[in-house]
């Protein structure tokens, strides 16, 4: 495959214009786009209207003038039509982390269960989290590797926790299989969406999901830690109460009374005062997918890694990849095993190929097809081509690990 197929590709791109809505620096093929999603052109004009006018000299009256306040479910509602749920199902507040740890032990509190189930290997903040929060409700953590999750769904199952896209291979489960599986035994599950939200095409209402968290900084571009976004399917809303309290997620936090009452619906699941600057570069990260429908992106997902896996191949037959080949197996990511990943991954960084390491020897390249071209990853195999060829990695300057990988 040469450049000038790559090019053609591009051409016939449907999607070709949306690149432009990105600021991509000179020189550099950015495939990280499931870490830290590429910076809109628009946040950068919002944030300073957000910023100088509705901060400066607005201030206060922007609450209710620039409708701050209904910031969480307004942007939660844009998320939702990314993630097939209805718009007052999604609300964007707090991290990942501390939505999962919420829906954990609110959910946990429905039944008298005893069992949390999760996959080994599951992402690290979430086995963290639910073992936290396993210890607060009194419930056994039981991490189960993923042939044998299905297998363990029993009587005594009260939560089942499972990230719908795996953070390093990018396999992705069969949300509306696995939910209905859970359901049958009496257990409900809780999808961690950070690989898939504005990735996969989700249909968590068609799907019967019942909860679900993910990121705002990744596919959905709000940059670097944005805030994250919770999903409640409508029927579950008024059974569940959310363990942090906060005045946010009172019925009227402006009567400061001195009794908890929650809020109507999903707002329940406010904590404290919302991040209006960060809830604003999300809201232009979510607007970026306007005029993109989810089935199309994905249609351009798979022909990126269709591409780049057959140049890889032929290229680069000692990076071995570990992401499913079929499409509905997979997310948008493609992962490779090398035993010095980590070193090759900084090699191509110092050229300009961004991509990241997982540890122990994962090589990891995101595949957004809303600023990608089918030349980005033409270049992408040729630079991994030449640094496996020059064996520059083995610099030792190459082998210093920072705080961040
Ligand atoms: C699957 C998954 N869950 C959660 C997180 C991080 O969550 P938080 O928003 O709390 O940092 C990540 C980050 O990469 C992730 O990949």
């Amino acid at each position: 495959m040469s450049l000038e197929e790559a090019r053609a590709l591009d051409r016939s791109d449907p999607l070709r214009a949306f690149r432009d809505r990105f600021v991509l620096p000179e020189g550099v093929v950015y495939l990280d786009g499931n870490s830290l999603g590429a910076l809109p052109k628009a946040t950068a004009a919002r944030q300073r209207e957000v910023v100088e006018e509705e901060w400066g000299n607005a201030l206060i009256r922007s609450w209710t003038g620039a409708g701050w306040i209904d910031a969480p479910q307004r942007v939660g509602a844009g998320i939702a039509k990314l993630l097939g749920a209805k718009p007052n199902e999604v609300l964007v507040a707090d991290s990942t982390s501390v939505n999962l740890y919420k829906l954990l032990v609110a959910a946990s509190r429905l039944s008298d269960r005893k069992v949390l189930l999760t996959e080994a290997g599951n992402f690290h903040t979430d086995l963290h989290i639910a073992s936290g929060a396993a210890e607060l409700v009194g419930l056994r953590l039981d991490i189960a590797p993923r042939s044998e999750i299905e297998r363990r769904i029993g009587a005594d199952t009260n939560l089942l926790l499972l990230t719908h896209v795996h953070y390093k291979t990018g396999e992705r489960f069969d949300m509306a299989a696995v939910t209905a599986r859970a359901r049958e035994a009496g257990a409900l599950t809780v999808w961690d969406l950070s690989h898939s939200a504005g990735a996969v095409p989700l249909r968590l209402s068609e799907d019967g999901a019942e909860l679900a968290v993910g990121c705002g900084y990744k596919y959905l571009n709000g940059g670097p830690g944005a805030p994250a976004f919770l999903y409640v399917a409508e029927h579950l809303q008024e059974r569940l109460d959310s363990p942090l309290r906060g005045w946010m997620g009172h019925s009227a936090p402006f009567d400061f009374t001195d009794d908890y009452r929650p809020a109507p619906g999903i707002s329940r699941f406010l904590a404290g005062t919302p991040p209006i600057l960060s809830l604003m570069a999300l809201e232009s990260g979510v607007r970026s997918f306007e005029g993109a429908a989810m089935d199309a992106l994905w249609l351009k997902s798979a022909a990126l890694f269709d591409f780049f896996a057959r140049l890889m191949d032929e290229r680069c037959p000692e990076l071995v990849c570990v992401s499913p080949r079929e499409a509905e197996r997979r997310g948008s990511h493609i992962s490779f095993r090398h035993p010095n990943a980590f070193e090759i991954c900084q090699v191509l960084i110092e050229d300009g190929l961004i991509g990241d390491f997982r540890t122990p020897d994962i090589l990891r390249f995101g595949l957004t097809p809303l600023y990608l071209r089918f030349e980005d990853l033409w270049r992408a195999a040729e630079a991994c081509a030449a640094v496996l060829r020059s064996a520059r990695w083995r610099e030792p300057r190459f082998a210093v690990r920072g705080k961040v990988t």
